[in-house]
């Protein structure tokens, strides 16, 4: 074993930081053992110096992330402090004085991805990121490597802990959003601000991040169509029982037929009971990838956290070390399929469509006739209602999202449908 130490500079000593800390001093022995030489944290970069932290070196801690990662002898920068900058910059410039990056932060790997990598390459250095997407599962690695020799078709999953406990809890108790979110946020699941988690954006920077892993194509987090999960209502969820589905917020990304395009979003949607998706609950991820040797593939466990994450990141800590000491470099960024990336209106797939409308004769007919002249076939329609009103659900047969839209505005333009209550799209079938 080669005695020189690796140094680490750690940026971010927070949530995730706290924990990378503490394994890489308790587990100390084992990572040198794996990696063929000791593991030595140089520098904790904060906002907050006077905070106390169990386990570190104040004298490690330093409010100058950017000296820290100029000093030349820092051999790998861990950035566990979230956001774009300074987190970008202290990237780029910890590549420039040497040093390879392992990151937890999806956001920044969505929106510069392909420029981070650029800097990596420029520099001959690794830039490594597992713990960005669904914390501890492994699935950058699996998507990057062990699948490299395969062909990829679709990952469909729930990346997001946060939206799944509330949806969970909507679904089990019968409770609505804001009293699910409310559990939530008095539990420490969902933030003070749950905007990003609500509104689909984490999961969204995930589904970019796949999306390009997994199709060898740049997947800008602005080609990925984005809907949030807070419209959801106890209505839905009788609606989907009574389909034998529950409701999951999903990040779906999906290679066209033809194999000439792919398209990426994130949405809630309903899933059948008998797909394991359905039965990831609480705050737990999954992931479901569907690939042409390989068949279908699923990934589970927890997607958040401090110590889950932190081991996602130590598993990459090791792999660049281990390269480093080798003299090599991991893959970098695969783009070379480089396929278009389709708009929403191009995807396929079910709908279940709950409508208030005026119970007379006819109704059923004109709302049939609107669906038929848009090309979208009805798969089953149920109607109850009384006092001369009526609730109307038609659930689709497989149509573009373009058919879709057309259909339900010509609907909304229709005398005798008071109302559109609710579009969820069906998945997973
Ligand atoms: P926290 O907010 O808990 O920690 C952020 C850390 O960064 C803190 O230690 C903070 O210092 C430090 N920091 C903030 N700004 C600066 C700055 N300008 N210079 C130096 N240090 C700074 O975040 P998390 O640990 O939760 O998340 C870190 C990353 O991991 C994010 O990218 C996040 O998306 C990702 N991630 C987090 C998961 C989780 O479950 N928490 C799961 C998966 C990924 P101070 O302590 O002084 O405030
Ligand atoms: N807020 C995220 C979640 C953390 O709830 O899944 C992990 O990225």
């Amino acid at each position: 074993m080669r005695t020189r130490p690796l140094k680490v500079a750690l940026l971010g000593c927070g949530v995730v930081g706290s924990e990378v800390a503490r394994i890489m001093t308790t587990h100390a022995a084992d990572l040198a053992a794996r990696i063929g030489a000791p593991v030595e944290l140089a520098g904790v970069a904060v906002r907050r110096p006077d905070k106390v932290r169990e386990g570190i070196d104040p004298a490690l801690v330093t409010t100058d992330a950017t000296a820290l990662v100029k000093r030349g002898d820092i051999d790998v920068v861990v950035e566990v402090i979230g956001g774009i900058e300074p987190a970008r910059t202290l990237i780029t410039t910890a590549f420039a004085h040497g040093a390879s990056v392992v990151s937890a932060n999806k956001a920044l790997i969505a929106q510069d991805g392909a420029a981070l990598h650029a800097a990596a390459d420029e520099h001959g250095k690794d830039l490594y990121y597992e713990a960005a997407v669904a914390g501890a599962i492994p699935l950058i690695r699996p998507l990057r490597e062990s699948l490299a020799g395969d062909k990829v078709n679709r990952v469909l999953g729930i990346v997001n802990g946060t939206t799944n406990f509330i949806l969970d809890a909507m679904d089990s108790t019968g409770a609505g959003y804001q009293e699910a979110l409310d559990e939530a946020t008095a539990l420490g699941y969902a933030e003070a601000d749950p905007t990003a988690d609500v509104e689909g954006f984490d999961a969204a920077a995930k589904a970019a991040i796949l999306a390009g892993i997994a199709f060898h194509t740049r997947v800008r987090l602005d080609d990925v169509y984005r809907e949030g999960m807070t419209e959801v209502t106890a209505a839905d969820f009788a609606s989907a029982k009574e389909m034998g589905c529950t409701i999951k917020l999903l990040a779906i990304c999906e290679r066209a037929a033809d194999g000439g395009s792919v398209t990426a979003r994130v949405h809630p949607a309903m899933i059948p009971l008998s797909h394991p998706l359905a039965n990831v609950r609480e705050a737990y991820n999954a992931v479901f990838v569907e690939s042409e040797a390989a068949g279908q593939l699923m990934f589970y466990g927890p997607g958040a956290g401090g110590s889950p994450t932190a081991s996602a990141v130590l598993g990459d800590l090791v792999a660049v070390c281990r390269n480093r000491i080798g003299g090599a470099t991991g893959p970098g960024e695969s783009a070379y399929a480089a396929l278009p990336v389709s708009p929403m209106g191009d995807v396929v797939t079910r709908y279940h469509i709950s409508l208030d409308v005026a119970d007379k004769p006819g109704v059923l007919a004109q709302v049939a006739t609107v669906f038929a002249e848009h090309g979208v076939s009805i798969d089953t329609v149920r109607q109850s209602g009384k006092d001369g009103e009526a609730s109307l659900v038609v659930v689709t047969h497989r149509a573009s999202d373009a058919a879709l839209g057309g259909t339900v505005e010509a609907l909304r333009k229709l005398d005798t449908v008071r109302g559109v209550a609710s579009i969820m799209r069906v998945e997973g079938e």
